[in-house]
């Protein structure tokens, strides 16, 4: 027999009404499609916005598969999440290219800004640090993008400084 989980948050969609709706719907669309479980915990990470354990148990129920191959399946793929994302998710690789650009320092300075760790997402629920494997970017173009950002800046920067010389200069 499967188990059911003991306790669930109160505040997991499992025990949200029209959440759960929306879980039973695809649920009932494709439990009866052999090797669908890919396409159900697809539309459930679409539709719900993350896949909690308590949701697994249920689906696996549902779908008459054991609990560990759908918690294998959820904690595979990165695709996956089993907390709610924030509104916007921040991914770093820790590929090797970006480790030995040195990533990690990057990965710091945004966990000091935002005070929040990979897998974490801030108070106001805006945005999530995550960690990848090989985003094929690299951090080169990271690094290109934010020198690019930080000359943006400095232009700016010099641009008010001269107009505030020359407003100085016109008033004296
Ligand atoms: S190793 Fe980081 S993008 Fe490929």
């Amino acid at each position: 027999m499967l188990k059911t989980a003991k306790i669930i948050p109160i505040e997991d969609p499992h025990n949200n009404e029209e959440k759960r709706a929306v879980i039973d719907r695809i649920l009932d669309e494709y439990k009866h499609i052999s090797g669908s479980t890919m396409v159900v915990l697809n539309q459930l990470q679409g539709a719900i916005g993350h896949i909690s354990p308590a949701m697994q148990v249920y689906v696996a129920n549902r779908l008459g598969q054991p609990v560990s191959h759908i918690h294998g399946v959820v904690s595979f793929y990165s695709f996956f999440t089993t907390k709610p994302r924030g509104k916007h998710t921040i991914k770093f690789c820790v590929g090797t290219a970006c480790y030995v650009s040195s990533i990690d320092q990057i990965i710091e300075k945004a966990k000091q800004v935002l005070g929040i760790g990979p897998g974490e997402t801030t108070e106001d629920g805006l945005i999530t640090l995550e960690l990848c494997r090989c985003a094929v970017v690299s951090v080169l173009a990271v690094r290109h993008l934010l020198l690019s950002l930080m000359k943006k800046f400095k232009d700016a920067c010099n641009r008010i400084d001269s107009q505030d010389i020359q407003k100085s200069e016109v008033s004296n």
